[in-house]
C-alpha cells in the first residue's frame, strides 16, 4: 500500500485543535489574558449575526487517545495505522492529545477563548467494542463526563455520531458498509446514542465527511478499508466503479433511519435537532465555455449533490445517474420517503477551490473519479486559484485558498 503523509482532511480537522492550543497563554500568564490583543484584521463577533455560533471541532480517533484502553474496542484506523507503509511516520491516535483523560483542560481553554460550541465524534467502537452487541459503560461514562463539563462550562455539545472510524469488527464481520446490514448496525447505536445522551445533547450530526469514507477508502484507496481497482490506488482487492456509489448508498440510508428513529421517539422530548456534515471544494469551470460549466456544475453534484441531492429531493442528481448509469443504486419508493427531508441543518466543511474542464476521455477502467468526466487543474495562465495556504497541506494535494470562494 502507498505510503501517506497524513491524510488530508484528518489534518485539516487536527487545525482547530492546534490552533486552539497555541493561542493560549500560559498559565502563569492567564491573569493578564483579558488584554491579550489579536490582529483579527478588523474582523469580531460584530462582523457575524447575532446568534452566531463559534466554536472548534474534532474527531474521537484524532484526539481521545486511550484506543484500546478502558473497553474500546478497535476502529479500522487503529488496525490500519499499524499497517507497515499506511503512514510515513508510523504515527497513530493510540495516545493523541489525551482527550480521555484531558477533557476538563481542553474545555477550559475553550471556554477561555470565549467558545460557544464543541462538536466532537462520539467514537462508536467505544460505546459497541464489537460494533454491535454488548456495551462498554466505561466509554459512555466518559460522554457523560465531558458533555456535563461542557454544560458546566457554558459551551454547547454538538455531537457528530461517526467521524471515519467504523468499528473494524463491522468490516470483519461483513465489509462494513458494503453490506446493508450496517444500516441496522448503526441504527441501534444511534438509537443508543439519543436515548443514553439526548436529554443534554440537542443538536446532533449522523456523518462527518461520509463522502471522504466512499471515494478515499473505496475508490483510491488512500483511506481505510484501502480499497479501490488497481489503476486508482495500490489496493489487494476493491472496485472503485461500484464500491463507493454502494458505500454512500448504505450511509445515506444510515443517515436517514437515525433521523427517522430521533424524530419519530426522541425529538417531542428531547426537542433537539438532527443533520449531516458533509465537505465541499468549490468548483470553477477553466474557462466559460458550456462545456467546463457544466463539467464543474458535475463535479460539485459528485461531491457535495452525492449526498445532499438525495436528502433534499430524494433521489441523486441527474449528472450522476446519466454518467453512472445502473452502477448507481436507486431508492425504492419506501426509501425516498425516508431519505427526503431528512435533516434540520447541514454542515458543510469548506476546505478549497480548483479548476475544472471538461474532460470526455473514456478510461480503462470505469472509477467513481472518472464518472464525472472532469478534470482538476489548478492553474489558470500560470496563475495558481489562490494562495497555498501550507507546505504542508500544498505537497499533500495542491490546497489552495480562492479568495472569495465562500460567497458562490
Ligand atoms: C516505521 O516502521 C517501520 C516498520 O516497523 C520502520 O521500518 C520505519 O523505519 C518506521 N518509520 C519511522 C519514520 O519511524
Ligand atoms: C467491478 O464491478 C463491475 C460490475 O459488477 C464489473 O463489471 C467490473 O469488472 C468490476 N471491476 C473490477 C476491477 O473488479
Amino acid at each position: 500500500m502507498k505510503p501517506l503523509l497524513l491524510p488530508c482532511s484528518l489534518l485539516i480537522f487536527l487545525l482547530p485543535v492546534i490552533i486552539y492550543v497555541e493561542c493560549v497563554p500560559d498559565s502563569h500568564s492567564a491573569s493578564k489574558q483579558e488584554h491579550v490583543h489579536f490582529d483579527t484584521g478588523g474582523l469580531s463577533r460584530d462582523s457575524f449575526p447575532k446568534g452566531f455560533v463559534f466554536g472548534t471541532s474534532t474527531a474521537a480517533y484524532q484526539v481521545e487517545g486511550m484506543a484500546r484502553k478502558e473497553g474500546r474496542g478497535p476502529c479500522m484506523w487503529d488496525i490500519f495505522t499499524k499497517i507497515p507503509g499506511f503512514i510515513a511516520d508510523n504515527s497513530s491516535g493510540d495516545v493523541a492529545v489525551d482527550q480521555y483523560n484531558r477533557y476538563e483542560h481542553d474545555v477550559d481553554i475553550m471556554q477561555k477563548l470565549n467558545f460557544d460550541a464543541y462538536r466532537f465524534s462520539i467514537s462508536w467502537s467505544r460505546i459497541f467494542p464489537n460494533g454491535a452487541g454488548e456495551v462498554n459503560w466505561k466509554g459512555v461514562a466518559y460522554y457523560h463526563r465531558l458533555i456535563n463539563y461542557l454544560h458546566l462550562k457554558g459551551i454547547t455539545p454538538y455531537a457528530c455520531l461517526v467521524h471515519q472510524d467504523l468499528p473494524y469488527e463491522l468490516h470483519k464481520k461483513y465489509k462494513g458498509y458494503l453490506d446493508r446490514q450496517i444500516v441496522k448496525d448503526y441504527a441501534h447505536f444511534a438509537d443508543f446514542c439519543f436515548k443514553t445522551f439526548g436529554d443534554k445533547v440537542k443538536n446532533w450530526f449522523t456523518f462527518n465527511e461520509p463522502r471522504n469514507t466512499a471515494v478515499l477508502g473505496y475508490d483510491d484507496g488512500s483511506f481505510p478499508p484501502a480499497r479501490c481497482s488497481k489503476p486508482y490506488g495500490d489496493c489487494s482487492e476493491g472496485n472503485s466503479s461500484t464500491e463507493p456509489y454502494i458505500v454512500t448508498h448504505n450511509i445515506i440510508l444510515s443517515h436517514a433511519t437515525a433521523v427517522q428513529i430521533y424524530r419519530q421517539k426522541y425529538l417531542a422530548t428531547q426537542k433537539g435537532r438532527i443533520g449531516i456534515i458533509l465537505d465541499f471544494n468549490w468548483y470553477e469551470p477553466l474557462t466559460d465555455s458550456v462545456a467546463d460549466n457544466l463539467a464543474a456544475q458535475r463535479a460539485r453534484d459528485f461531491n457535495v449533490g452525492w449526498y445532499l441531492h438525495p436528502i433534499v429531493y430524494g433521489e441523486y442528481p441527474k449528472s450522476m445517474q446519466e454518467n453512472v448509469g445502473d452502477r448507481l443504486p436507486k431508492f425504492t419508493e419506501l426509501e425516498v420517503k425516508m431519505v427526503k427531508g431528512s435533516m434540520d441543518m447541514v454542515g458543510i466543511n469548506q476546505y478549497t477551490g480548483y479548476y475544472v474542464k471538461d474532460d470526455q476521455k473514456v478510461p480503462a477502467v470505469k472509477s467513481f473519479q472518472k464518472d464525472w468526466k472532469a478534470e482538476i487543474v489548478y492553474e489558470r495562465h500560470k496563475i495558481p486559484i489562490g494562495n497555498l495556504v501550507s507546505e504542508i497541506r500544498q505537497t499533500l494535494t495542491g490546497f489552495t485558498l480562492l479568495p472569495g470562494q465562500c460567497t458562490k
